[in-house]
């Protein structure tokens, strides 16, 4: 849990303007240290010019950050991008071709002028950390995606930034790889007590990897919260479709639930403050159960069953409903198309939320 770390970068309503677009919008976060943490959105969202504004390759057009520092805060702003402590990995992150691996890695340590003996060893240290000391001399090349990551990664970690930011570290590698370096990047995370801020839009990849993950739509954060909690506790219906796949009901909230029109009192529990009497239910597919007729709340007709290896999903046609509800269930499915089925779901697995844009 990293809700008692303290806060080593915070941001106070940054706003950014490109012409007409407003890039980001009014955005306050706090980032803890040595937090893994994520900017997850959909594309053109926000997610590069809120990185490059922390980075100092963007000036924000309003808006304070500041970092918790040894002497006080400073005020980030006010520094060049290469006074920050702060390192940033590009989206499409380039290895110089003709140097070695060693000599990658080695070279902002050298354009720092260290000594060269300090440089040695950190770049040692370094490469036996993302696993490639056997590799120091090779020629980029000569390396898989996988490896080629790793240098990257071990070239932006061996200058020691306080805050290490990453724009789609992941995104040039296969699947199987991919999945590999998650893990990965988790372990090089832990084991450096460098600060993670990583940007992402594909929410496996935040889920797996953050402590806790700033969802953003249309250059404003909708919700900051553990992985679980978002999918959990969507505070917003933009977070419950983006966050998983979910089933969801418009009607009118009401005691104990949403009334929706045709189907009834649906039942479900309020997530945060909402005054606007329109209501979203939003039930997550592992939440739906099939029932005998007395429990139902909803009944309809299966009109497609689905096997995925571990698990099955079953569409289910509901009269008036718009769109099939999906329901997910262990093993296989035991049901036929064409069956009547009955559904139900707990009333604390139900989130009910305000429209899309309403509050
Ligand atoms: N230098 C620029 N000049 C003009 N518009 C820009 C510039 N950089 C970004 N934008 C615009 O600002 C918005 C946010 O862009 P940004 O690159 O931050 O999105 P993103 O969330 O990183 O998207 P992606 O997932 O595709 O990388 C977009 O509408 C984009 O077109
Ligand atoms: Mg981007």
């Amino acid at each position: 849990m990293t809700e008692n770390r303290p806060v080593l970068v915070s941001m106070r309503g940054l706003t950014k303007r490109f012409g007409e677009t407003l890039a980001v919008d009014d955005v306050s976060l706090d980032i803890r240290q040595n937090e893994f943490f994520a900017l997850l959105g959909p594309s053109g969202c926000g997610k590069t010019t809120l990185l490059r504004s922390l980075a100092g390759f963007e000036y924000p057009d309003g808006g304070t950050i500041t970092m918790t520092g040894d002497q006080g805060d400073i005020d980030l702003l006010a520094l060049a991008p290469e006074r920050r402590p702060v390192n940033l990995m590009f989206q499409s992150y380039a290895l110089f071709p003709h140097m070695s691996v060693e000599r990658n890695i080695a070279y902002g340590l050298q354009r720092e002028g260290l000594p060269k003996d300090e440089i040695r060893q950190r770049v040692a240290e370094v490469l036996e950390t993302v696993g490639l000391s056997g590799k120091s001399k090779a020629r980029p090349a000569s390396l898989s995606g996988g490896q080629r990551q790793r240098v990257a990664l071990a070239r932006a970690i061996v200058k020691r930034p306080r805050l290490l930011l990453l724009d789609e570290p992941l995104s040039a590698l296969d699947r199987k790889v991919r999945a590999e370096m998650q893990l990965e990047l988790k372990r090089l995370q832990h084991e450096v007590g460098i600060t993670f801020v990583v940007v992402t839009h594909d929410q496996e990849e935040a889920m797996s990897m953050a402590d806790r993950i700033a969802v953003m739509s249309a250059g404003r954060v909708e919700q900051v919260d553990s992985p679980v909690d978002l999918y959990q506790r969507p505070a917003t219906v933009f977070v419950a479709d983006f966050i998983g796949s979910s089933n969801s009901f418009v009607g009118v909230r009401a005691a104990g639930g949403v009334d929706v029109p045709g189907l009834g009192l649906l039942p479900g529990h309020p997530v945060g403050e909402t005054s606007s009497p329109q209501a979203v239910l939003v039930v997550r597919p592992e939440d739906l159960r099939l029932v005998d007729d007395a429990s139902g709340l909803i009944t309809g007709t299966v009109i497609e069953t689905q096997f995925y290896g571990g698990r099955s999903t079953i569409a289910v046609e509901v009269a008036g409903h718009p769109g099939p509800l999906t329901l997910s269930c262990q093993g296989t499915a035991d049901v036929m198309r064409g069956t009547t089925v009955h559904l139900a779901w707990a009333a604390d697995r139900g989130v009910v939320l305000a429209p899309q844009g309403g509050r």
